[in-house]
């Protein structure tokens, strides 16, 4: 008997070892999928700096309003810059545009460009795939505003970088 429920034990731990654990952990998906792209966009922080006040609620924003764009400008001595809607911009452009803009684009600081120059094409339609599957909404983000021209409150002053 008592073999028996050392057996049954065993096998259980065995059991709960071999189980996937998916609890709680974001899901990679396959390239180009719909869930790759939202496991990329939360570990590169795309939605972050994208989506208004995410920060600042440690995440805690309904998935229903990622994307919608920041109206907190980021401001340099290049101009003020804000990010974009996505839920929007995604919507005018096709698979093959993106990942021709996605990698010739020069954005302005501190949206990191690098980031979109190294990645794959399957994790570029990927996340493009996720952002269009929300669906549009929101308003665009506030325009570029050049140096000089003074920005409404709330932004955030970036440091003049040193010269190489
Ligand atoms: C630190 C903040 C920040 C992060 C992180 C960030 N972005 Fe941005 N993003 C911006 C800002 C600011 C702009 C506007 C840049 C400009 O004016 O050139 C922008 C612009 C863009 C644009 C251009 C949209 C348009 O209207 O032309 C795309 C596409 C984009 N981001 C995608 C991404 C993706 C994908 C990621 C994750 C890999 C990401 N961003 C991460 C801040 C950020």
């Amino acid at each position: 008997m008592k073999i028996r429920a050392m057996h049954a034990l065993r096998l259980l731990v065995v059991a709960l070892w071999a189980m996937p654990c998916s609890s709680g952990l974001a899901d990679e998906g396959a390239p180009g999928s719909i869930e790759r792209g939202r496991y990329l966009v939360t570990i590169g922080n795309c939605v972050g700096c994208h989506t208004a006040k995410f920060i600042a609620l440690d995440g805690s924003v309904p998935e229903d309003n990622w994307f919608t764009g920041s109206p907190v400008g980021f401001r340099s001595q290049i101009g003020t810059t804000y990010a974009s809607n996505l839920r929007v911009y995604f919507q005018e452009l096709s698979e093959d545009g993106w990942l021709a803009v996605a990698r010739t684009t020069t954005y302005r600081r501190p949206m990191p460009g690098w980031s979109l120059r190294v990645m794959s094409d399957g994790d570029l339609l990927a996340v493009y795939r996720y952002v269009r599957s929300l669906g549009p909404k929101g308003d665009r983000a506030p325009d570029f505003l050049p140096p000089g021209q003074e920005p409404p409150r709330p932004y955030i002053e970036l440091p003049t970088p040193p010269s190489p």
